[in-house]
Parts: structure tokens; sequence; C-alpha cells
């Protein structure tokens, strides 16, 4: 492969500051903001865990978002790139290689469950599901979930419509999209917010959400808090080296990756208080899984005024994040096979998102009357426990170490000052990307593969 001696750099860029963190937070912002965070913090100390979590993503997210960005923007390269061009004909190539395939993977089943949330919306469109309660949406979600071809269907439209935005390129497809499709989450998430906290019993459950409580507060709250992080901010596969790549050396990183976890952390908020009072709303025990975006909140927000316009747009809202999510992931594999392959852009997408499809099929199909299995569970549950709980934390643990130790904090500094002359956690960001994350993640790994999850 001559690529691989002289591999090709980025040639686009973001077109504006805003454009550049939306992408960013459209990435970040998804399925794990609004179904992931609100149930694991109700299990470990609500308020409690909330504090946690603020404080991982000072001390590891933040400063992660920003060496994942600055190693990117050096390079000007897809994640493999990155690391093999300032090391070349060493290993660490594998630890790009290692982003790019969880992205790959990640993306065959995200994009399952984004296609239940959109064949939700159509319901949600027709009327369907208003009028159904709890008994009947849970049937729903079982026929839709384990119907022999529906999910198949459903995960095609989705991908599909991630490759319609990816094909447009950096500029005029992701960085376009985000600039509709963020706004558009905001003003939903606002609506449900404002609708949900003026029911008066769901106030008791804001404040529930928010109360710490240490008892249910351990060790492992630790390591979710930690995971949590990672999977949110879209940490360890490339995604943030990716885009980081595409951006200006004018660039401010710091106060670009500061915008980006605060938009993160405050969707997680709202989305937390919003699922939490709701379910208080209705005297209903809090608990996550599938059945918590597709079972009760459907059945909740139906029984509400204008049930079903709010249905529609609870729908309408975790699609739109699941897209700018999905878009993130193929672009790491596009501009992996562009740049390292030498392939034509909308011919990488394509074939990248046809092999995406392929393995997403098996996941599809993972919750019907023949399920497919692997490692003891169903598919999509298995590459979902390999990716976040292993192969995520490598990656993140990989990049760490090598900004820290192997480019090094100088390099790296340089970098990031270049368009943030008076950065002024320089320090503290040295000590983070040095100990407190390796240390962080290390443990996570440990803890993941020792089963404390
Ligand atoms: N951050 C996304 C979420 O919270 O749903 C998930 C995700 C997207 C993970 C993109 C990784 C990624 F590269």
């Amino acid at each position: 492969m001559a690529a691989a001696s002289a591999p090709q750099a980025a040639d686009e860029q973001w077109g504006s500051r805003v454009g550049f963190v939306l992408a960013s937070a459209g990435s970040a912002v998804g399925l794990g903001n609004i179904w992931r965070f609100p149930s694991v913090a109700a299990d470990n100390g609500g308020g409690a865990f909330v504090l946690l979590f603020l404080f991982v993503i000072l001390l590891v997210g933040a400063p992660a978002l920003m060496a994942e960005m600055a190693l990117g923007r050096h390079t000007r390269r897809n994640p493999v790139d990155a690391f093999a061009s300032l090391r070349p004909r060493s290993r660490w190539a594998l630890a790009g290689g290692l982003g790019v395939l969880a992205s790959f993977v990640i993306l065959s089943y995200y994009s399952v469950i984004a296609g239940w949330v959109l064949a939700y919306a159509l319901m949600a469109v027709r009327g369907d599901l208003v009028g159904q309660d709890a008994t009947a949406l849970g049937q729903t979600y079982a026929n839709l979930a384990g119907h022999p071809w529906r999910p198949v269907f459903w995960h095609a439209i989705f991908m599909a419509m991630t490759v319609a935005v990816v094909a447009g390129g950096v500029r005029r497809g992701i960085e376009r999209w985000a600039k509709i499709l963020m706004p558009a989450l905001v003003a939903l998430l606002v609506v449900l917010g404002v609708r949900t906290l003026t029911l008066d019993a769901a106030r008791e459950g804001a404040v529930w959400f928010f109360t710490p409580r240490w008892d249910l507060f351990t060790w492992s709250s630790v390591v979710r808090a930690t995971g949590q992080v990672f999977f949110s901010f879209s940490l360890g596969m490339g995604v943030m080296i990716t885009y980081g790549s595409y951006l200006g050396r004018a660039e401010d990183i710091p106060r670009s990756a500061a915008y980006v976890a605060a938009a993160d952390a405050a969707i997680a908020l709202l989305a937390g208080m919003i699922v939490i009072a709701t379910l208080f709303a209705f005297g209903l025990p809090v608990q996550g899984g599938p059945g918590l975006l597709f079972i009760t909140l459907p059945a909740l927000l139906g029984r509400m005024p204008l049930g079903a316009a709010l249905t529609l747009a609870f729908f309408a809202m975790v699609a739109m994040a699941a897209l700018t999510s999905a878009v993130a992931l193929l672009e790491v594999v596009a501009a992996f096979a562009v740049q390292r392959l030498g392939m034509a852009r909308r011919r990488a997408v394509v074939a990248a998102a046809v092999l995406i499809f392929g393995l997403g099929v098996p996941s599809a199909l993972s919750q019907g009357a023949r399920p497919v299995h692997l490692l003891g569970r169903d598919f999509l549950s298995a590459l979902d426990a390999v990716t976040s709980d292993l192969i995520l934390p490598l990656g993140g643990l990989s990049t760490a170490v090598f900004v820290g130790w192997v480019w090094g904090v100088e390099p790296a500094l340089r970098e990031l000052r270049a368009g943030s002359p008076r950065f002024r956690a320089a320090r503290v960001w040295a000590a983070s990307v040095r100990v407190v994350i390796p240390v962080t993640v290390a443990g996570v790994l440990a803890a993941g593969l020792a089963g404390v999850r």
C-alpha cells in the first residue's frame, strides 16, 4: 500500500467555530445522554452521581477531549495516521486502528436502536402510540424489535440518512446538518422540559434526581461515571481526532472543548430531569433499559394533554440526537478509507455504510424469535459490552498515554496554545493527561474485566 508511507492529509476544514462545536456536540449528545445517563444516575445515588459525573468531566472528560482534538489538528489525519505520523513504524498505529474498529462496530448496533426510534417516530406521526397503555406499548415494542424484517428495514433507512449527511462532506454535509439538527434538538428538549416540570409531582422528581443519596453510591459508581463520560463524550474511538483534523490552526481548542463538554453535560442533566420527573409524576419506579425509552416514556407522554404532539417531539428529538452521533462514527471510518486506502469520498462513505449495515443485521435480528447470540448474550448487547467496556477504555487509555508520554505534553501544549495563547490550565491539563486519565481509565478497565459492572 503506497498510501501507508505517505498518508494523505485531510483536505477539508470546518467553515466556522460554531459549526465545529455543534458537530462535536452533535457527536457527543446521543442515546447516551437521553437513555443511558438518566437510568445510570438514578441507580447510583442521584445527586451524588451527578456531582461525581461533573467532577469526572472536569478532571478526565474535558482534558481528554482537548488531547484528542489537539492530536487531530496537529497531524491533520485520520486516527490511524495521526498516531503513525508522529511515531512511524511503531505499533502506535494500532491505537488508532482500535478507534476505527470501535466506530465501525458501535455504529452497526447504534443504527439498529436508532432505527427503532425512527419506527416510533412514524407511529407517533400516525397517532398510533397515543392511547396505548404500558402493556400495549410493551407489546408494540416486542412486535417491532422481534419482527423478522422491520428492524432491518429501519436500520437500512437510518444508515441511508447517515450516508446522505456524510457523503456531502465535512462542511456541506456534517457541519450544515449539525447547524440545523442541534438547535432543533435543544428546542424540542426545552419544550419537553417545560411541559414535564409544570406537572406537580414532577418537580418532586426533579428534586429527587438532584438530591445526593450516598447510600447508593459505591466504588462501582465511580467506574460507571467514568464509563458514562467516555461514551457520552465519544472519546477513545477517534471521533474527536477526526473532527479535530478539520480544524484550522487559529481555532481555540480549550474553549471549544469546554463548550462541547458543557453542552453534553447540560443536555444529560436536562434529559435526566425530564425522564425522572415524568416517571415520578406517574408514580412509576425508576428503571432503565430499552423499556424506558420505548415503553414507559411514550405511555406517560401519551397521557398528558397534547400527548400525541409531545410523543412525536420526543422521538424526533431522540432521532436527531442519534443521527448526529452516527454521522461522527461513519466519518471516522470514511476518513480512514479516503486517506489510507485512497478511495473517493462518496465511494468510501457508501462502501463503509454497506459493510456496517451488514454487521448490523444480526443485531437487528437479535431480539426476535430466533435471536443471534454471541458470548452468551444477544448479539446487540454483546457488541455493546465489548466495545463500551473494553475497546473504548483501551482507546482512551492509549490516546492519553500517547499524548502525555510519547508525543509529549510540551509539543501537545504548543498545539493547544496555537489558537489559545493564554491557555491557563496547562499544568492541570498535563497532569490529567499523564496521570489522572491513565490511572482512572486503567481502573475502569480492570474493574470492567473483573466484572464490577
Ligand atoms: N456519544 C454518543 C452518545 O452519547 O450517544 C455515542 C457515541 C457517538 C459514541 C459517537 C461514540 C461515538 F464515536
